[in-house]
Order: structure tokens, then C-alpha cells, then sequence
């Protein structure tokens, strides 16, 4: 019978994860589990930096941007020896078992934890959606509303001073940021990293789009792909149209969720603790089909996103 839970959050914040936590620290207390909080993530669980969470501590955070508990990246933890001494830490204390919040670094983390006898479970939190098992990662929602609203304002510079305007967007390696934030944009171009092509290539596509189209138009591109501020000087003199490029960054990640990354939250955080009672472990929680499920967090490991590209790119395609 679990009866200390340990939560930390990991990698990039992502506006959510305080939601998350506030779940846990209300529902272990529904059910007689103590939640300690763990700072900054890995780190944190091999420093030692480990605190029990009273319900006061999560009144007002439900609102919050970022991550109150802190967060890191720390590759050192793939040592077995870093693990070992994490392990200690949670021993001391008689935490029978870890929640982590993260996105798929995270995962291969609770992974590792779990296979040396710490039942991890494991709440997909990234804005980037590019964890499997899950239609839905927490953060994601919000930060298209960031980059939409961002979007809209680059926009009419754009349209004010018949420029193309190219705007890069975050996602690591996953296009779904840059799809969805075009399609309720109205942008009239992407490129993503499932359709990554030569500036050449792209060249020849704008070229037609001018013949077709108004002056200006928005062009989204995922991070990783080009130097954006070269292609734009490469666009400009190769088209004679003003070109502007605009880094999106950090005001991407950060911001008060929406509503519907505090329900998902909410509700994964609590279908955690549930199934941790209940003698789960090595399990990742998901939303598929507006229900919360959960699957191995080896297997999420082991595949590739099928996310629905191909379905979002046809339509963004229509729509322009
Ligand atoms: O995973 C979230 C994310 O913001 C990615 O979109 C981006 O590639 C990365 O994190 C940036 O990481 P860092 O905060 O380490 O610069």
C-alpha cells in the first residue's frame, strides 16, 4: 500500500504543470497519502532537495505559468550511479513511489527509476505534443494560444508594411506547434519537420504563392530547420519583397494555462494517484478520445509519435 508519493517536474515548464502538482498534494490527502515535493527536477531528487507538500502550499497555484517546484534538464542522471544515490534519498524517507512530469526525457527517466524498484508514474508535460500514448500533452493548448495572439500582431506589421514575415516556432522535432498555430492564424505557408525541404525548394513555392497572392503573407517555420534571419535575407533578395524574421522563443513556454490545460491537468493528476493506490507502476498517463487512460511507459518509449500530420497538413493546405 503506497503511502508517500514523491512529485517533481522535468525538462522544459510547460503552463500546467503547477495544476498538476496542486492534483496530487489534493488528491493524495483525499486519500490519506503524504506528497513530498521535489526541487528542480532530477537534480533535485539526487541533491536531496526533497520536501513534504502541505495543501496550503498549492492553494494558488492552479493559475500559475512555469513550475513552482522548479525544473531542470540533467542528463547525468542516465548514470546508474546518480540513480543509486537518488534511490537513498527517497529511501530515507519511506517514499514507496515517484509522479514525474515531463516530456519523454522525462520518460526514459521514471523508466530507469522504476526498473531499480521506485513505482514511477509518469504525466506527459511539454508544449512541444510530441509524447506518445497521449493525443494531448499539458502546455501544449496554451502555448498555441501564445504563439496564435503572437502570430495575429506579426500579422499586421506584415500586412501595414506589405512584407513577408517568417516566424519560428518551437517543437524540437515535431511539427504539431507550427501546424496548428498556422492553420488559426490563417498563415499562408509552413514548414515543418515532417516536410523539411531545401531553401531552394522553398524559394520556388513562394515565388508561386506571390504570383497567386496578396504582397504580404506569414510564413511558420519549426525551429531546427533553417537560420531564419539568413533565409530571410536569402527570400528578400531572391524576391524582391521585404522580409522580416521573428524568433518566437521563450514566450512560448511560459504564460497562465488555458482552461483546458488546468481540466487535463486536473484530471491526469488525479487519475495518477488513483492508479498508483491501486498498485500501478511503470505507467504513463494519456488522453485519447476525451478519456484518461493509461499505457507502459517502455512501449511509449519505444515508438514513434503517429500523431495525425498527415490530416492537419491536407488541411492547411485547403485553408490557404
Ligand atoms: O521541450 C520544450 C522546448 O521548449 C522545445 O520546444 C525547445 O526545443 C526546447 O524546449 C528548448 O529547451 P531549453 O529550455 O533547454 O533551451
Amino acid at each position: 500500500m503506497i503511502k508517500k508519493i514523491g512529485v517533481l517536474t522535468s525538462g522544459g515548464d510547460a503552463p500546467g504543470m503547477n495544476a498538476v502538482i496542486r492534483g496530487i498534494v489534493i488528491t493524495g490527502k483525499q486519500l490519506g497519502i503524504e506528497i513530498f515535493g521535489i526541487k528542480d527536477g532530477f537534480l533535485g531528487l539526487y541533491k536531496n532537495k526533497i520536501k513534504k507538500l502541505k495543501v496550503s502550499k498549492v492553494f494558488d497555484i492552479i493559475n500559475k505559468g512555469g513550475t513552482f517546484l522548479g525544473s531542470s534538464r540533467f542528463p547525468q542522471f542516465k548514470k546508474k550511479k546518480k540513480r543509486l544515490i537518488a534511490i537513498k534519498n527517497l529511501q530515507k524517507r519511506n517514499i514507496d513511489a515517484l509522479i514525474i512530469i515531463g516530456g519523454d526525457g522525462s520518460y526514459a527517466g521514471a523508466q530507469k527509476l522504476n526498473e531499480m524498484g521506485i513505482s514511477c508514474i509518469s504525466i506527459p508535460s511539454t508544449i512541444d505534443n510530441d509524447v506518445v500514448g497521449t493525443d494531448y500533452t499539458i502546455g501544449y493548448y496554451t502555448a498555441l494560444e501564445t504563439i496564435v495572439q503572437s502570430i495575429d500582431k506579426i500579422r499586421d506589421t506584415s500586412a501595414s508594411h506589405n512584407r513577408i514575415s517568417i516566424v519560428e516556432i518551437m517543437g524540437r522535432n515535431c511539427g504539431d506547434l507550427t501546424l496548428l498555430s498556422s492553420i488559426a492564424s490563417g498563415c499562408e505557408f509552413l514548414v515543418i519537420p515532417e516536410t523539411k525541404k531545401s531553401k531552394e525548394k522553398l524559394l520556388v513555392e513562394i515565388k508561386k504563392r506571390i504570383k497567386k497572392r496578396k504582397k504580404h503573407f506569414v510564413i511558420a517555420i519549426t525551429e531546427n530547420l533553417y537560420d531564419i534571419k539568413f533565409l530571410a535575407k536569402y527570400i528578400e533578395k531572391k524576391t524582391n519583397r521585404e522580409t522580416r524574421a521573428t524568433i518566437l522563443g521563450y514566450i512560448q513556454r511560459g504564460g497562465t494555462p488555458v482552461v483546458y490545460d488546468r481540466i487535463l491537468a486536473s484530471r491526469m493528476a488525479h487519475y495518477a494517484v488513483e492508479i498508483l493506490k491501486d498498485g500501478f507502476s511503470g505507467k504513463c498517463i494519456g488522453i485519447k478520445k476525451e478519456k484518461i487512460i493509461h499505457t507502459d511507459i517502455k512501449k511509449s518509449l519505444k515508438n514513434k509519435k503517429k500523431n495525425s500530420t498527415r490530416y492537419w497538413l491536407n488541411l492547411s493546405k485547403k485553408l490557404f
